[in-house]
C-alpha cells in the first residue's frame, strides 16, 4: 500500500530527472516545443531510436530509450497518442496508467505534456493523468516483508514525478478534486484487499470513523443500539460470529444550504460482510478466501465518502454500511429460520450464504425511514450469478427509476465503470414468495441476480433506487492500465461523477 508518487506541476522542465516521458501523435515527430526543450543532439538520438524502432506513436503504444546520447536523463519514455481522431478521445486517466506503468527504476520523472497543437494539454488533463499514475502505482504490499526479484513494476521509496505543461498553474488548482478521489479509491482498494483477521466490523467501522477529519459526521451503531432499532435481519447473519456487528452512518453536508437540503440528501448504502463463509449453508473450500472482498460495496461507500468531503462537494450525501461477518458457530442461523426485519417484513432463511440482502434490506429501511433520502444507492458483491450474467466488466444495474439508471449509465461511460441494466418486475418478485413468511431470502436456481434485486426492492418503498450487484467489478477483476490490485475500488470514480454531475448546487 506504499505511496509511491509524489506528483508536483510546472512549466515543462528537463533538469535533474530520471525519467522523462514524451508524447509523440502517429506522424512519428517529435513536437517543437520538446525539441527546444531537449536540443538538437537529444532530438536526434530520439529521432534514431523511434525510426530503428519503426515507432508509429499509436495510441498506448510506448517506447523506453535508455541513456539517449546528448540528454542527462536514465531514459526517455516515448509514449504514443495516436492520430487526430485518438487524440481528441484521449483518456487522460488510462494515459496516466500508461506512463506509470513503464516508469522503470527511476527515482524521478518529468512529464511533457505537450503535443500537436489539436491535443489538449490542460489543468484538467494533467489533473487526471495524476490521477491514472496514482492508481497504477497503487500496490497493496504492506504484508509482503521480501522484495521479490520479477516484481519488475516495484520500486523502493518515492518517485517525485514533475507534470510539466504550460497550464500549471491551473492543473494545481484543479488537481486537489482529483487528489481527493484518488485518495477515495486507493481507500476502499485497501479495504477491500485488507485481510479479515484484520479488518473486522469494529476495525472497518473505526477507518470510517477516521472521516470525522474531513469533516463527515459519523455515528456507529453497536449491535446493543441495532438490536433497539430492530435490525433483526442484520443482526441474524453477524449472529454465527465471535465478532460483533456494526453499522455506520456517514454524513457530508456540503450543500448550500437550498437544493439538496430540501429534496434530501442522496443515500449511498453498502454491503459490509467482511468474511462470508456462506454460514451453515457453508460455501467450499476452494476461493473462500476471496469472500474477504464481500464488504467491496461498503469500501466503496466509505471512499466516495472520502471524495466527496475531500473535494468538497457542493452537495448532502449520506453514507451507511452495514458490517457483519458470516459464520457458522453454534449461535448461527438456521435455514428454516424466520426473522422480523427492521420493516416489519419477515423473511424465511433458505440459504444462509444469501446474508447479503438480509443486511442491506434493514439498512436500506432505515435510511429511508429515518433521513427521508432523494435518492438511495447500494452496492453490493451481492450474487455470484451476475458474473455469469456479465462477466467483469459490467457491474449489474437494477432500478425503479429511469432517469437514475440512465444518469448512472452516463457517469459509467464517462469513467470506464460501466454498469448494465437488468430488469425488474413482478414476475421474478413471485419467485421469493414463502410458504410460511412474508419472503423467502432466495428464489432458487434461475435469474439469481435478479431475485436478490427484487428482494431488496422490497425495502425500499418509493423512493428513487439503484442496486448496483458489484461482485463481478469489485474484486480480482482483471488487470488494467489503472487498477493491478485486487481490490479494485470500483464504483468510487463512477458515483463521485454522478455526483458531480448531476447533483452538485
Ligand atoms: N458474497 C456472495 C456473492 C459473491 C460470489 C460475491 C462471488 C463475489 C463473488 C453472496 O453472499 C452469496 O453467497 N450469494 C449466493 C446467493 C445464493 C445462495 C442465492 C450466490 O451467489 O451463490
Ligand atoms: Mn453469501
Ligand atoms: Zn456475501
Amino acid at each position: 500500500m506504499s505511496e509511491v508518487l509524489k506528483i508536483t506541476y510546472s512549466a515543462p522542465d528537463i533538469s535533474k530527472t530520471g525519467s522523462l516521458i514524451v508524447f509523440i501523435g502517429d506522424d512519428g515527430q517529435l513536437p517543437d516545443a520538446v525539441r527546444k526543450l531537449i536540443g538538437t543532439t537529444g532530438a536526434q538520438s530520439l529521432k534514431r531510436a523511434i525510426e530503428a524502432e519503426n515507432f508509429k506513436g499509436k495510441a498506448k503504444a510506448a517506447l523506453t530509450v535508455t541513456a539517449p546520447h546528448g540528454l542527462e536523463v536514465e531514459r526517455v519514455i516515448l509514449i504514443g497518442i495516436g492520430g487526430e481522431k485518438d487524440r481528441k478521445e484521449t483518456d487522460y486517466v488510462r494515459l496516466g496508467g500508461v506512463i506509470a506503468g513503464r516508469l522503470g527504476s527511476a527515482k524521478s520523472a518529468s512529464v511533457l505534456l505537450i503535443g500537436p497543437s489539436d491535443w489538449r494539454v490542460d489543468g484538467q488533463a494533467a489533473s487526471d493523468l495524476a490521477m491514472g499514475m496514482r492508481l497504477r502505482a497503487y500496490r497493496f504490499d504492506k504484508y509482503q516483508t521480501k522484495k521479490r526479484d520479477n516484481d519488475t513494476e516495484k520500486t523502493s521509496g518515492t518517485v517525485s514525478v514533475k507534470i510539466g505543461l504550460a497550464a500549471h498553474a491551473e492543473a494545481k488548482k484543479l488537481s486537489k478534486a482529483g487528489e481527493g478521489i484518488a485518495d477515495g479509491v486507493i481507500l476502499a482498494r485497501n479495504l477491500v484487499n485488507e485481510p479479515p483477521n484484520v479488518l473486522d466490523p469494529v476495525e472497518f467501522a473505526r477507518r470510517a470513523s477516521e472521516l470525522t477529519k474531513l469533516g463527515v459526521e459519523v455515528t456507529v451503531l453497536d449491535e446493543k443500539q441495532l438490536a433497539k432499532i430492530g435490525m433483526r435481519a442484520l443482526l441474524g447473519v453477524g449472529q454465527g460470529s465471535s465478532k460483533e456487528s456494526r453499522v455506520v452512518i456517514m454524513r457530508w453536508n456540503g450543500a448550500k444550504a437550498a437544493k439538496s437540503a430540501k429534496t434530501g440528501p442522496l443515500a449511498f448504502i453498502g454491503k459490509g460482510v467482511v468474511f462470508d463463509t456462506g454460514g451453515i449453508s457453508i460455501k467450499p473450500a476452494a476461493g473462500m478466501e476471496d469472500m474477504k472482498g464481500d464488504m467491496g460495496g461498503a469500501a466503496c461507500v466509505v471512499g466516495l465518502m472520502h471524495a466527496l468531503a475531500s473535494r468538497k462537494a457542493k452537495v448532502n450525501a449520506i453514507g451507511a454500511i452495514g458490517l457483519v461477518e458470516n459464520m457458522p458457530d453454534g449461535n448461527a442461523q438456521r435455514p428454516g429460520d424466520i426473522v422480523t426485519s427492521l420493516s416489519g417484513q419477515t423473511i424465511e432463511i433458505i440459504n444462509t450464504d444469501a446474508e447479503g440482502r438480509l443486511v442491506l434490506g434493514d439498512v436500506l429501511w432505515y435510511i429511508k425511514e429515518h433521513y427521508k433520502p432523494s435518492l438511495m444507492i447500494d452496492l453490493a458483491t451481492l450474487t455470484g450469478a451476475v458474473l455469469v450474467a456479465l462477466g467483469q466488466e459490467n457491474a449489474g444495474l437494477f432500478s425503479n427509476n429511469d432517469t437514475l439508471s440512465e444518469r448512472l449509465h452516463a457517469a459509467g461511460v464517462a469513467t470506464g465503470e460501466t454498469v448494465w441494466r437488468l430488469p425488474l418486475s413482478t414476475a421474478y418478485d413471485k419467485m421469493i414468495d414463502s410458504k410460511f413468511a412474508d419472503m423467502k431470502n432466495t428464489g432458487g436456481r434461475f435469474a439469481g441476480s435478479i431475485t436478490a434485486a427484487q428482494f431488496l426492492k422490497r425495502f425500499v418503498g418509493d423512493t428513487p433506487w439503484v442496486h448496483l450487484d458489484i461482485a463481478g467489478t469489485a474484486m480480482g477483476s482483471p488487470e488494467s492500465d489503472i487498477n493491478k490490485s485486487w481490490g479494485s475500488g470500483w464504483g468510487v470514480r463512477l458515483l463521485d461523477r454522478f455526483v458531480a454531475d448531476y447533483y452538485e448546487d
